[in-house]
């Protein structure tokens, strides 16, 4: 059986990946040091997989738990989720962020080129393009300068991947870049658990219908869309897990220093207050809401354009956003 290594595997998109793999007949060992998750996700896991995944508890920037790792599994390949996410924070802290979604990276690539593990899929992210001219983006569209320290972290590891496949290190490598992804395992027994308030819209919204925050503000419906507030692509997170699996297949057919990148995305675009009234409809339930002022630094809409994964990684999303709303609403409830 084979043996990936998930890093941040404890975490939101990481935990349904581990799924994902599992199913295949892959074997996922996970590396978290659960900064942003719990222990029991490996509980849940072994609910959902029938086997409890392998778990090291420790920081990715430690080059000692990676020496453990392969001294107790031969590892095929490795996807790195594992970083800090919150962008608000991590412009008041950037080099907390630095350290951590950069520092990490190094020290598993140099890891990795060390005892000839080959695949790798990084976790980029849709904040590299920024508001972009044309819509949808593809992968040609030009990144922008970031808004973030966290969104930074992003560009500068996309650019250190690059740098080191040139380097003909005899490894492969893919960026997925994640549009926003949502929604939760349909077990409601794994899904996202933001610390505190989030800043993210769905859970905010799942936390406004369970009576946890009073009311969501829309942030802004002055926008040039078609309901006045802002356009996302949200992607639900079963499909952005298998999205890995299929990089990971995908790689492991390629030539030694290969890199590219992909969006991962629904290739649609939905409007906040689309997607609260979906929210609405398909739990049944009115939110309370209220229109407020623009976020500072959001962009106005961004979509992908998915033909390059559809064709190349053989990749289609099969979940409708009613799906993702309908999974969001019973792992939030599934937490009460
Ligand atoms: P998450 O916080 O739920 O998961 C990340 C996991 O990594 C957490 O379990 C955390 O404990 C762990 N972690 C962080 N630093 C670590 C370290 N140094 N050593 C070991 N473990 C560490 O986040 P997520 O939403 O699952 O995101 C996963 C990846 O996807 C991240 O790289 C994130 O930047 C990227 N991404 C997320 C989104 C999103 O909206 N969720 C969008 C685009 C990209
Ligand atoms: C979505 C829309 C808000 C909360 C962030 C990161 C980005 C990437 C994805 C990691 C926006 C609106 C939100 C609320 C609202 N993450 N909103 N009321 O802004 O697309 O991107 O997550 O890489 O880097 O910046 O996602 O969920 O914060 O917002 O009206 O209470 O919902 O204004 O239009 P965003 P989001």
């Amino acid at each position: 059986m084979k043996k990936i290594l998930i890093t941040g595997g404890a975490g939101y998109i990481g935990s349904h990946t581990a799924v994902v793999l599992a199913e295949a007949g892959l074997q996922p060992i996970i590396l978290d040091d659960l900064s942003n998750s719990s222990e029991q996700v490996l509980d849940r896991l072994e609910e959902i997989i029938g086997e409890k995944p392998v778990f090291y508890k420790g920081d990715c920037n430690d080059r000692a738990i990676y020496e453990q790792i392969a001294q107790d599994h031969e590892i095929s390949g490795v996807i790195h989720f594992a970083a800090y996410k919150a962008v608000g924070e991590s412009t008041q802290f950037p080099l907390k962020y630095y350290r951590n979604n950069i520092g990490s990276l190094l020290v598993l690539l140099d890891f990795m080129q060390e005892k000839g593990i080959k695949d790798i899929v990084f976790s980029s992210s849709c904040t590299v393009y920024g508001q972009p001219e044309i819509l949808p983006v593809t992968e040609e569209t030009p990144r922008q300068e970031a808004e973030s320290p966290y969104g930074n972290s992003k560009k500068i590891c996309e650019d250190i991947l690059v740098d080191f496949i040139k380097s003909k290190p005899g490894m492969r490598a893919i960026a997925l870049r994640y549009f926003n992804p949502v929604g939760a395992h349909a077990s409601a027994k794994i899904g996202e658990l933001p610390n505190g308030t989030p800043n993210n819209l769905v859970p905010y919204i799942t936390q406004t219908a369970a009576g946890i925050r009073e009311k969501l503000t829309v942030f802004g419906d002055d926008y040039d869309t078609a309901d006045g507030s802002c356009v996302r692509d949200f992607i639900h997170v079963m499909d952005l897990a298998d999205a890995h699996m299929k990089a990971l297949e995908y790689l492991s057919k390629q030539d030694l220093d290969f890199y590219d990148v992909f969006n991962v995305g629904t290739g649609k675009g939905d409007t906040v207050l689309g997607v609260i009234k979906t929210f609405e409809k398909v739990n049944e339930l009115e939110l309370n809401y209220q229109v407020g002022k623009r976020r500072p630094g959001d962009i106005e809409k961004i979509f992908a354009d998915t033909k390059k994964i559809n064709e190349v990684l053989h990749w289609q999303p099969s979940h409708s956003l009613e799906d993702s709303m309908r999974d969001s609403w019973n792992w939030q409830k599934s937490l009460s």
